[in-house]
Order: structure tokens, then C-alpha cells, then sequence
């Protein structure tokens, strides 16, 4: 993530959504880069009492990533970054429309993701990601930047998404 917003000369302030953040454990990674402006969002209010503690985070927000409107107004953060949590059973591309909603025109969303494929998964949950993400952006609400895999966890890839939010984003008629 580093490497993104350091290729594209983007400040270490910029305002961050760390969502799924747990206890904490990507937001320290951030913190430990630079990066100054760091919310976090989790459903767990025993997971944010120990994102707290290390002292990195500006506020807290104890909610889901769904379909759910969120308290946070449109247009507010430059990035949602997520590791770990979109998994099967936690956070899913239902999602995408809020988030789409919450991240400014030409911020980004950016996710890590562990690519356990359906037979072992039981659950086709990365082939309606991966389409899910490919209609936001047939539709115009975003771009697909990047989809790399950068390690492997247990022989499965590990996938690195950024999206960037398209100007007209929030115009699409019924997507957000
Ligand atoms: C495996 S942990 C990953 C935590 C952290 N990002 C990390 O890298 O250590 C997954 C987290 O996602 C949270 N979670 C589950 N469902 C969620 C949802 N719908 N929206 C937001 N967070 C969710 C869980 O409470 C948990 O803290």
C-alpha cells in the first residue's frame, strides 16, 4: 500500500478507513510507515478496545461493512484499505456501493484478500468479488487500478486490489 501512494507522491495525511481492522495489526503497519490520519471500523467492540490501545487511530467506528448505511458522511476519506477480513462470512462485495459512497472522487479502495478457492471454501465468494468489482466498474463508479498477487498464504495467492473512485461515482442510478 506504501508503494501505491508513494509511486503516486499521495501525502502520508491523507484520511484512512481501516475496515475489518481488528485489533489494529494494518493500521500499525501504516502508522509505522508515516501515515498520520487513521480511522477504524470494525462490528467487534472488544476488537476496537484493542485497536485502541495502540494508540494510532483517530476515530473509531463500531459497525459492518454491508449493506448498511454507515454514519459517515459521503465524500469523506481518501482511502479504504482492508486486509484479512474480506472472507467468507465477514465482509463481501455487497459492500462496495457504500464504500463507493464514503471514499472521495479519485481516492481508493484497497484490499487484501486471500484467494481460497470454492472447493476448499465451499463458497463462491472470490468469483462474485472479482464480479462485483468488475461492474462498478463497467458502470462507472470506479477503475480497477491494480490486481496483483503479492504473497502466498498456505499455496493460495494473496491478492492485492485498488479501485479508484471514478468522478461520477455517486450519479449511477441505483448502484450506491
Ligand atoms: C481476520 S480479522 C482481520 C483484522 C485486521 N484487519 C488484521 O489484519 O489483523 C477480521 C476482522 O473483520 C471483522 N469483520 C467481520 N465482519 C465484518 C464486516 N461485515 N464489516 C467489517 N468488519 C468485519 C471482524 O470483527 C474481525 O475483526
Amino acid at each position: 500500500m506504501d508503494d501505491f501512494f508513494t509511486k503516486r507522491g499521495i501525502s502520508k495525511a491523507i484520511r484512512i478507513l481501516d475496515g475489518g481492522a481488528g485489533t489494529g495489526i494494518l493500521g500499525a503497519e501504516l502508522a509505522e510507515l508515516g501515515f498520520t490520519n487513521l480511522d477504524a471500523l470494525d462490528p467487534s467492540a472488544g476488537m476496537l478496545e484493542k485497536a485502541k490501545e495502540k494508540d494510532i487511530y483517530k476515530h473509531f467506528i463500531c459497525d459492518f461493512l454491508g449493506t448498511n448505511r454507515l454514519d459517515v458522511p459521503d465524500a469523506t476519506y481518501d482511502a479504504v484499505v482492508s486486509a484479512g477480513a474480506f472472507i467468507v462470512g465477514h465482509i463481501g462485495p455487497e459492500c462496495f456501493g457504500e464504500l463507493i459512497r464514503i471514499v472521495k472522487p479519485g481516492g481508493h479502495v484497497m484490499i487484501v484478500v486471500k484467494e481460497i478457492p470454492p472447493e476448499i471454501s465451499k463458497s463462491p465468494y472470490i468469483a462474485n468479488l472479482r464480479a462485483e468489482m468488475n461492474r462498478r466498474q463497467e458502470n462507472g463508479q470506479w477503475k480497477i487500478l491494480t490486481m496483483t498477487e503479492i504473497s502466498k498464504w498456505m499455496n493460495y495467492p494473496v491478492m492485492f486490489y485498488v479501485c479508484e473512485i471514478c468522478p461520477e461515482s455517486q450519479q449511477a442510478d441505483g448502484l450506491v
